[in-house]
């Protein structure tokens, strides 16, 4: 099985497309729904439940893990990486979003200049300033999006109001930006808004990035392709107990999907 981890529900937009390119790929998500956001939390709260997430995905028999969460990538991966894998799980890989993100969007920029809205800690690692090459990143920190949204309010006039005013700060810093990142896996969820609020600027949204990028080191790594089940099973948890939960997932997944709750061991 393909593990595939996120703070909450915003990775079952990684998800999808991950569904949709590869659709016989088994797979189990992971959201941490009852310690979301993390966005806001400290390095040291981010990187202890991101690794909390990634070992129940382990235990549960996942090879490979994708982290689809810039939040715990930016602030958590690269010390998983180097120093929890090679100790503890040497035959396990573990993969992020934002890299792969980096690498796509220059090409979608004609003036070199891009923006980039992210959680509070994402903008603070200022890992996608680092990530991108060859291009004028501006970021944007949408602190209260992703509770708004994890909580089901993305079409009240309030989400309007703050992306409005994210779009309004980012064009004042670079008038120049003409494509922009949602380097959220939540924010896709209210792509349209952003497209609104940035006129005819290109708003780019991740999940088909990270999918056609996964393809593609399967492809590179036929061993590990070779360990991950392709019967198309699919499993979604969560580590909060909540009748609702499902109904709100099927917002960012597309259609219903039924979620399990369990609890994750520190
Ligand atoms: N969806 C996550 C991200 O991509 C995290 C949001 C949060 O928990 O604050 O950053």
């Amino acid at each position: 099985m393909l593990g595939v981890f996120d703070s909450g529900f915003g990775g079952l937009t990684v998800l999808r497309a991950i569904h949709t390119r590869l659709p016989s790929i088994s797979t189990i998500y992971l959201g941490d729904n009852a310690r979301a956001p993390y966005g806001t939390r400290s390095h040291e709260e981010i990187f202890q439940f991101t690794l909390d997430g990634i070992r129940e995905l382990f235990r549960r028999g996942c090879p490979l893990v994708i982290v689809a969460c810039n939040t715990s990538s930016a602030q958590a991966l690269r010390q998983i990486q180097q120093t929890i894998l090679p100790a503890e799980f040497p035959d396990r890989r573990v993969l992020g979003v934002i890299r792969p993100t980096a690498e796509e969007i220059v090409s979608m920029s004609t003036t070199g200049h891009i923006g980039v809205f992210a959680t509070p800690a994402t903008v603070t690692s200022g890992a996608y300033v680092r990530e991108i090459v060859g291009a004028n990143v501006t970021q944007i920190a949408c602190p209260g999006l992703v509770d708004l949204i994890e909580s089901g309010r993305e079409r009240s006039e309030e989400v309007d109001r703050l992306v409005a005013s994210l779009c309004d700060q980012m064009l004042a810093a670079d008038p120049l930006i003409d494509a922009a990142l949602l380097g959220c896996t939540h924010y896709p969820i209210v792509e349209a808004l952003f497209a609104k609020h940035l006129g005819d600027r290109r708003v780019i949204s991740q999940g088909t990035i990270v999918a056609e990028k996964l393809a593609d080191y399967l492809d590179r790594h036929p061993d590990m392709a070779e360990r991950i089940d392709q019967s198309g099973t699919r499993q979604y948890l969560t580590t909060k107990s909540d009748e609702d939960l499902s109904s709100l997932a099927s917002r960012f997944y597309g259609e219903t999907v039924a979620f399990i709750p369990i609890k994750t061991k520190s």
